[in-house]
């Protein structure tokens, strides 16, 4: 085989080989039945610092009607986009739990790796919804 030739079959075979690659796949269709999940790691944090004020049974009205983690698991797209967007605000600005409870409770308060993680796993819910 001369040189040409094997040049020439090296250029077919991959020529080959990129027509039989997976098309990519569109990205931007969230599916309707795509819930929130939370990892372990976010569950125990909520269980710890969130769960007391914002559970059916909470004494707290307010905290109760705002938010209800037992119903995260069952949002719809658009309540989804809501909790993902309030949580970002209430994780970034510091707002959760709220100053008065931290002030009586200093250990309630987020730990910078609590924060971070929170801030991680919300980051990946807002792609999702992108549909990225
Ligand atoms: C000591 C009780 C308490 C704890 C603990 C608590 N919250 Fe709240 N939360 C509240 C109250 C009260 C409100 C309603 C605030 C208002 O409307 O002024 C609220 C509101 C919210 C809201 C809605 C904010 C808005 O602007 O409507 C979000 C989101 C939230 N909490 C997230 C969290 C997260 C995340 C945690 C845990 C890191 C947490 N909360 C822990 C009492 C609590």
């Amino acid at each position: 085989m001369n040189r040409f030739k094997l040049i020439a079959g090296a250029i077919a075979v991959s020529g080959l080989s990129l027509a039989f690659a997976p098309k990519p796949v569109a990205t931007n269709s969230v599916g309707s039945n795509d819930k929130i999940e939370l990892p372990d790691n976010i569950k125990a944090i909520v269980e710890a610092k969130c769960m007391g004020c914002h559970k059916p049974d909470a004494r707290n009205e307010k905290a109760r009607e705002k938010l209800q983690w037992v119903k995260v698991p069952e949002m719809n797209l658009e309540e989804q986009e809501d909790f993902v967007a309030e949580m970002f605000e209430v994780i970034e600005e510091g707002e959760m739990p709220p100053e008065r409870t931290v002030e009586r409770r200093p250990e309630m308060k987020l730990t910078a790796e609590e924060n971070a993680a929170f801030i991680a796993w919300l980051e990946k819910e807002e792609k999702r919804l992108k549909g990225e």
